[in-house]
């Protein structure tokens, strides 16, 4: 068997047009959807990762602000600033680029941002509503491969979706939206035994553990939904956490890593912002 090969870049063209709609038609009603990126140091990736943002906003009609700022940025400086963007009513969105240096505590940072305006879904009030089932902020990650399996078609309730990974970002909220969509769900992290014991039985498995090739194909169910999260860096190439190659042979469907969720995520950010824009109005 080979697997369908899930086209994130395909899926995210189409979400973003209908994005692009939305912020025609808000536009024509007197809001223009307006997100603000806070930057600070100068980690290559994060510049890397801002600049698909701002690119991405301005092709769907966002107006993005970025500021960026010296590595010398203080916790308080960041604080005042993110307290003044939350009165501004010309912005909806705010994002403060992860990861931050290390005389930042995050937690602190991640709290003081409007809940409304937490378009990473990072804010405690949004965390809570994802468990809860209510309206918050999704984390545009696990959004986009929610997206992505409902707009391919793909069966989720009553599946069996094993996730490997429990980050903040990604493991534990793509865990939760999968239970919402009714699906049973394993979450595997690095204390986990006999890992392919639980990946094997895996209807669904979404892998996001930051580990090149993790993943082999003798852990995979033929037929399976396999997503693939990673974004690892080995020699200049961009490598997933799953042995690409051999699982595309026996799984029933698969993500490329790059140009699978990876362009999923920004197309998210720009939901999010769009939808702050509504909830907020101008
Ligand atoms: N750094 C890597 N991924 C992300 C993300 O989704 N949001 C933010 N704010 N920072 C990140």
């Amino acid at each position: 068997m080979t697997a369908n090969l899930i086209d994130g870049k395909e899926i995210a063209k189409t979400t973003r047009s209908r994005i692009k709609e939305d912020v025609e038609q808000l536009i024509e009603q007197g809001t223009i959807p307006s997100l603000t990126v806070i930057l600070i140091g100068d980690d290559p990736a994060s510049h890397s990762y801002v600049k698909g943002k701002e690119r991405a906003c301005e092709q769907a009609g966002i107006t993005s602000v970025v500021k960026r700022h010296p590595e010398s940025f203080t916790e308080a400086e960041l604080v005042e600033e993110i307290r003044t963007l939350n009165e501004d009513s010309s912005v909806h969105g705010i994002l403060v680029q992860l990861p931050l240096p290390k005389h930042i505590d995050e937690t602190v940072v991640l709290d003081e941002i409007s809940p409304h305006k937490d378009v990473d879904g990072f804010h405690p009030e949004n965390v809570g509503q994802l468990l809860s089932g209510g309206e918050g902020f999704v984390p545009c990650t696990p959004l986009g491969i929610i997206e992505m399996l409902k707009l391919t078609g793909i069966e989720i309730e009553g599946k069996h979706a094993v996730i490997v990974g429990r980050s903040n970002l990604v493991g534990k909220p793509v865990g939760q939206l999968l239970l919402n969509e009714n699906a049973t769900v394993t979450y595997c992290h690095s204390k986990t035994k006999d890992l392919y014991k639980h990946t094997l039985d895996a209807d669904i498995l979404i892998a996001a553990v930051g580990r090149p090739q993790m993943i082999g194909v003798e852990g995979i169910k033929p037929g399976a939904c396999v997503i693939d999260v990673g974004v690892n860096r080995v020699d200049g190439k961009l490598i997933g956490d799953v042995q690409f190659d051999e699982t595309k042979e026996i799984a029933g469907w698969i993500t490329p890593v790059p140009g699978g969720v990876g362009p999923m995520t920004i197309t998210m950010l720009l939901h999010n912002t769009v939808l702050a824009a509504k909830r907020l109005g101008r």
